[in-house]
């Protein structure tokens, strides 16, 4: 295998508040870090020891990364909705944690305000770990010795000191650590090496800039290119399943949110709740069905794609906004549509080069880990691995 195709790189310390600074990888800006959190070696590899405890669950063997697995670009593709304790299915399809680190609200409907907030949800979701609450968290963490030493040694506390804080701060750090960029088209559009994609690719990047519109909501800046306005938009997915019924749907959703039913939970277990997307978050009647645009980054490997997995390829993906926004052309628009969502008109050829371009987005490493995949013996990626060297992502599947 070739060497590291980016490093995370130590800072010095110049303070005593002293922080990493990272080298951040090819068509990305640098990672935001918290002023309450900053990053440290030994916290980014507590974090991800959290990350992979499967004793977090109510069952013991569901972790972060049962559904955000490192080795399927941290999400569990092909899954179309997450499977948590005892195979309970959610509403759901598991966004990557990849490049999370630049959103600035979590979920697909933007119900957590930060990566710290996010972190303690999935932990008493009864579709997901199960837990009744965070007291079996805790208990493990105050006295197994090996977290015991490692939060003295992180946050300075012990004991009953130890709260869910700063178990949900070390896994946000280890988080903001899982960042990856430098894919083909980066080092075609940024890095201006011509040959780094096809010809027909860059006809497909044609087609996103100009025709599709994708750029749009998919954004694209100068130095760098997140493919998220971190904005939500209805482009017409899910909500045909709840058109018939919004008018009773939404009204007795407000009731129950007003009464103290939790949104979280509700949103993952009832699957018409879910599809009412960013307004069970704002209670905005025009936010129906609008879910947070997705990073495209890393999409060859993570199908089925949208908020519910309904879409199970990439070409799938393109015909359906080519359609306007309706995935069977006999469908009918639903009532909240983006105003920037409309038939396209591209040709077959033109949907066949979008496809090419999207395929250009997925970073070496998980190239590596999809190639490695076919050959399960020489697939070796383990995040504690990575983590403690404090160079996470930065190996593709090393041959042992
Ligand atoms: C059972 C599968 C499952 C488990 C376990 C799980 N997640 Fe998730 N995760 C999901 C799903 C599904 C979503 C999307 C839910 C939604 O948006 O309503 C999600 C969303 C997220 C997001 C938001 C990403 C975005 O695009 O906004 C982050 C970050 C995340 N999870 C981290 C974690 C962490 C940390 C843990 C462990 C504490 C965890 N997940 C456990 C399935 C899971
Ligand atoms: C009006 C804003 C908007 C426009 C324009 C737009 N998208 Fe999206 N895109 C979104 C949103 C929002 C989602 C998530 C929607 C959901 O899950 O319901 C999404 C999801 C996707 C996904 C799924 C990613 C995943 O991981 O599940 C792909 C792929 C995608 N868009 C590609 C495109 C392409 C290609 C175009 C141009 C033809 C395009 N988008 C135009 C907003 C937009």
């Amino acid at each position: 295998m070739g060497p590291p195709i980016h490093t995370v790189l130590m800072g010095t310390c110049a303070s005593l508040f002293c922080a990493l600074s990272f080298a951040q990888p090819l068509g990305l800006p640098p990672v935001p870090v918290p002023a309450n959190n900053p990053q440290t070696p030994e916290k980014i590899a507590l974090g991800d020891k959290l990350f992979n405890d499967k004793r977090f669950s109510s069952t013991g063997d569901v972790s972060c990364a049962t559904c955000h697995d490192p080795k399927k670009a941290f999400t569990d593709s092909p899954l179309v909705t997450s499977e948590g304790i005892n195979k309970l299915t959610g509403t759901r399809n598991a966004p990557t944690v990849i490049n999370s680190a630049y959103f600035t609200l979590f979920f697909w409907d933007g119900r957590s305000p930060d990566m710290e907030d996010q972190a303690q949800h999935p932990i008493i979701n009864p579709v997901e770990m199960g837990l009744a609450n965070h007291d079996p968290v805790l208990k493990v963490v105050r006295s197994d010795p090996e977290y015991v030493a490692a939060f003295k040694k992180v946050f300075g506390k012990e004991g009953t000191q130890v709260t869910m804080t700063q178990v949900q701060q070390a896994i946000a750090s280890f988080e903001r650590t899982i960042v990856s960029g430098d894919s083909p088209f980066d080092q075609w559009y940024f890095g201006k090496r011509q040959d780094a994609i096809s010809d027909q690719a860059k006809r497909g990047f044609d087609v996103f800039m100009n025709k599709g519109r994708c750029v749009s909501c998919h954004t694209i800046e100068q130095d760098h290119a997140l493919f998220t306005d971190n904005r939500f938009h209805n482009i017409g997915v899910g909500v045909n399943r709840i058109q018939a019924d919004i008018g009773t749907l939404a009204p007795a959703f407000l009731k129950a949110k007003a009464a103290g039913t939790d949104v979280d939970k509700a949103v993952l277990t009832n699957p018409k709740a879910s599809e009412l997307g960013r307004f069970a978050v704002t209670d905005t009647l025009d936010e129906i069905g609008s879910f947070k645009t997705s990073t495209l980054r890393n999409v060859s490997v993570t199908a089925p794609f949208m908020h519910d997995g309904s879409l199970a390829t990439l070409r799938d993906v393109v015909e359906h906004y080519n359609n306007g926004g309706i995935t069977k052309k006999t469908d009918a628009v639903n009532d909240f549509l983006s105003g920037g969502i409309r038939p396209l008109e591209l040709n077959d050829d033109e949907i066949s080069d979008l496809v090419a371009f999207l395929e250009t987005l997925t970073s070496p490493q998980f190239a590596a880990q999809k190639a490695a995949s076919l050959n399960p013996a020489s697939c070796n990626v383990s995040t504690t691995k990575l983590a403690a060297t404090a160079m996470p992502m930065t190996t593709e599947g090393t041959a042992p």
